[in-house]
């Protein structure tokens, strides 16, 4: 007989609201009371859930042979975040053949796009900043990462719009983790952002609007599924909008690297002297340490025994991806803000996973990654040498519970003025 061990037992028929009050705290509340990587929980009307964390379950939740993710994300991702049917929720071929597609579009030259289009638009936009008596830097990044988004994928957009499609990308992300009125807008948002791109589409596939070859727009138009189909187009709006939403979501890490700039005064000394190294471990410390993404959801394939734990066909399964990158056991002092820790470190595909880890074409992970850390590093070097600003009181609390959080006052910033060119 193999050797099989008890999994800890979360109590209560349905956690739900423990999860939702708890927020990005619940599973790593639960690892400390049981002293164990692994528990047992009910959530979403009872549903069993096994919850996992660290480096071992990392690896074993990326492998593809005992997890699908059909059927594992819940509806209301799907209204809003995902889409129906989009890259996240396939398997198999189906899916390694459209993750093909995401990754193509990463090359070193459209990453290297990407930063000039990112800084072109701070340029134009920092005029407007300088007579304003506050800017809302997660706003103001809102807008601009709408304007790069669409840009960069080469999807046309009327300079009326901005404002509204703007607001939409960011309710897409932003209702996911929500109830009531912010989960209701980031379902209308979804109808209209899918409804605008259809029709964009329609147009390049009957020769109305001509787009170049190297853009997420023309390579999704005419991507050819397994079967040799082009894809409806319903789901071509759905995976361009897996390009613009979570673009427009770096926002989100932008603020908190601003947020990081002003609590720690000694980084910008540090930013200012290094450049473009420090820079980087700059970045890699606001993902790891600032919440985004709780956790993840996949389904059992076929039932496995793991770590003396039976794993049954079926189960859902949650990797805890915000306390992965705050383990004790991986992290030395995992609570305190220090980009140093990123200094000669080994890549590792399982230990650090703010977008997900294991293989980028054979799983799950993240295609956007190199793209996250462009935009951050061009927005965050523009804030630390392309202007001067005061930050005056505000409320810069950020919500464990609120999903996606954000400093509450979305980091505002005064007396903007331009580093003048040496
Ligand atoms: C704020 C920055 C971002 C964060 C925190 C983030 C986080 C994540 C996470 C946690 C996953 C799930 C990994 C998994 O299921 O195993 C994911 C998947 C994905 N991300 Fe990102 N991401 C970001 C930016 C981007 C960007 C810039 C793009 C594209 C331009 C992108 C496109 C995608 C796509 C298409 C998937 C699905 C991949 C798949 O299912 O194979 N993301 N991301």
């Amino acid at each position: 007989m193999p050797y099989r061990e008890q999994i800890p037992v979360d109590k209560g028929f349905d956690n739900t609201l423990k999860l939702l009050l708890e927020g990005y705290n619940f599973i790593t509340n639960r690892r400390n009371r049981f002293g164990r990587d692994i528990f047992e929980t009910r959530i979403l009307g009872g549903k069993k859930a096994i919850c996992i964390a660290g480096e071992d379950a990392v690896k074993i939740f990326y492998d593809r042979e005992k997890f699908i993710r059909k059927g594992a994300a819940p509806k209301r991702i799907r209204q809003t975040l995902f889409g129906e049917h989009a890259i996240q929720t396939t398997d198999g071929d189906t899916h390694q053949y459209r993750k093909e597609l995401f990754m193509s579009l990463m090359t070193k030259e459209r990453l290297e796009d990407m930063n000039k289009i990112v800084k072109r638009h701070l340029d134009h936009t920092v005029d407007t900043w300088l007579d304003q008596k506050n800017v809302v830097v997660y706003d103001e990044m809102v807008q601009v990462l709408t304007k790069a988004a669409c840009e960069w994928a080469g999807v046309p957009i009327a300079k009326d719009d901005i404002r509204k499609r703007a607001n939409a990308l960011q309710a897409l992300f932003d209702g996911a983790g929500a109830l009531g009125s912010r989960h209701f807008k980031g379902r209308v948002a979804r109808n209209a952002t899918e409804g605008w791109l259809k029709q964009i589409v329609q147009q390049v596939r009957d020769g109305q609007i001509e787009v170049p070859q190297y853009t997420a727009l023309y390579q999704m138009c005419w991507f050819q599924d397994t079967n040799g189909t082009l894809l409806h187009e319903q789901l071509v709006a759905v995976e361009l909008l897996n390009i613009l939403r979570p673009i427009v979501a770096v926002a989100v890490y932008i603020t908190f690297g601003a947020l990081a700039l002003s609590e720690h005064p000694e980084e910008k000394e540090k930013l200012l002297l290094g450049k473009d190294e420090y820079l980087h471990l700059f970045v890699e410390e606001v993902r790891r340490y600032y919440p985004f993404f709780p956790f993840l959801m996949a389904i059992v394939r076929e039932d496995f025994l793991w770590n003396g734990h039976d794993f049954k066909k079926g189960n859902l399964v949650l990797l805890d991806i915000y306390g992965t990158n705050h383990h004790e056991k991986l992290w030395n002092q995992p609570y305190t803000f220090n980009p140093e820790r990123f200094k000669g470190r080994e890549d590792n595909f399982y230990d650090f996973i703010p977008q997900g880890g294991g293989d980028y074409y054979r799983g799950h992970r993240c295609p956007g990654e190199w793209l996250t850390l462009e935009v951050m590093k061009v927005s965050l070097d523009f804030l630390v040498n392309k202007i001067n600003y005061d930050v005056p009181k505000q409320e810069l609390h950020y919500s464990m519970n609120r999903i996606p959080s954000l400093p509450k006052s979305g980091f505002v910033i005064q007396n903007v003025t331009k580093v003048l060119a040496e």
